[in-house]
């Protein structure tokens, strides 16, 4: 996809340690403690392109969002969008970048400003970022409120969240991310606090939108199902690395790594045609702070062998796809 296409973001060695408290105390003794939230992602976007970025809770992908918009400041790396760096640009600047790049959060009830009507909610990003004359920000309200679904768009405009449900909510927070029509979106686990109906029609609607207004979207889901559903090409991470990276077709139906092979084993609505063992990973999904030594899916990998326990496997091209895993 890459070389056809433009690549809007490539992010290259990204990193985000954070100090813990016990971490901050420690370094009065010289001992430093990290969280490894984000710990050395390298990976592109192009345009168009919907990527979905999956793993369980505590994976980093929301810190992978919030560093890639810059709302968090990385600890290393590069961040290149259109090819310029904007790892460390400063908050001005970025600013006049904000308008190409959006987010949609996960919780539609803690997103939205309680005390503000739904058309100060969406037509804030143009009354801050002045990329229209101020008689033409109604019109652009209604239009987005209406792409998005929310229709009629005058009889919304007027109405406070808490009067609307959770997947109307959401809608507003995908017209308000629309409004500036953005090159790239980033929609971090946009459905995964609505039931199932509603989480399809979010779903439905963000594919759609994608196509009108020509975006690309990092796609952020703990659900492969979803991934499956929306994105060309996916990426699974676990505690903090990108373990295996691919089309999202091929990554599905024949995984590489271990722990794809155990997440999509226990996809709870199977492929009939695909003959699929099933992987139990044993224990909790460890902390970023204290990493095993070599493979950090060792200690849970069924297949681990010596080289796994000392060594840790970089991204390697395994049939297809990149793998960060020693075996073939
Ligand atoms: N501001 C922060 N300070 C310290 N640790 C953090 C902070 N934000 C996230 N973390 C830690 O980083 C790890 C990744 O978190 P997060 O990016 O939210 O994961 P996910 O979105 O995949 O659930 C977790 O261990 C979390 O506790
Ligand atoms: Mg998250």
């Amino acid at each position: 996809m890459s070389t056809k296409s433009e690549v809007i973001f490539k992010v290259k060695s990204l990193k985000k340690w954070f100090t813990t408290r016990r971490g901050l105390f420690d370094s009065l003794t010289g001992k430093q403690e990290y969280v490894r939230a984000v710990d050395n992602i390298s990976f592109e976007i192009c345009k168009h392109e919907v990527v979905c970025m999956v793993g369980e809770s505590g994976s980093g992908k929301t810190t992978a969002a919030r560093l890639i918009l810059r709302l968090e400041d990385p600890t290393e790396g590069q961040i290149l969008y259109k090819g310029n760096d904007i790892a460390k640009e400063k908050q001005s600047e970025l600013r006049k970048l904000r308008r190409h790049m959006q987010m949609v959060f996960q919780d539609p009830y803690e997103s939205l400003d309680p005390r503000m009507t739904i058309f100060e909610i969406v037509s804030e990003p143009l009354r801050v970022i002045k990329i229209c004359p101020r008689s033409e920000i109604p019109i652009r309200v209604m239009k987005a409120l209406e792409d998005v679904g929310l229709i009629p768009a005058s009889d919304f405009s007027i109405r406070f969240p808490h009067e609307l449900s959770g997947g109307q909510r959401q809608r507003v927070s995908i017209a308000r991310a629309l409004i500036l029509n953005p090159e790239f979106i980033i929609a971090d686990e946009p459905a995964s606090m609505l039931d199932a109906n509603t989480r399809i029609e979010i779903l439905n609607l963000l594919l759609d939108l994608q196509v009108r207004y020509k975006m690309g979207i990092l796609f952020i889901t703990h659900d492969l199902a979803q991934a499956r559903y929306l994105g060309h090409r996916i990426i699974i991470l676990y505690l903090g690395k990108i373990v295996e990276q691919g089309e999202v077709e091929l990554v599905i139906k024949s995984p590489h790594h271990p722990y794809t092979k155990a997440l999509i084993s226990n996809i709870p609505v199977p492929d009939p045609e695909a003959k699929r063992e099933r992987i139990e990973i044993e224990g909790e999904i460890p902390t970023a702070i204290q990493l095993p030594p070599g493979c950090r899916f060792s200690p849970r990998c069924p297949y681990a062998f010596e080289r796994c326990k000392e060594e840790e496997p970089e991204l390697m091209m395994k049939h297809g796809r990149l793998s960060a895993c020693w075996l073939d």
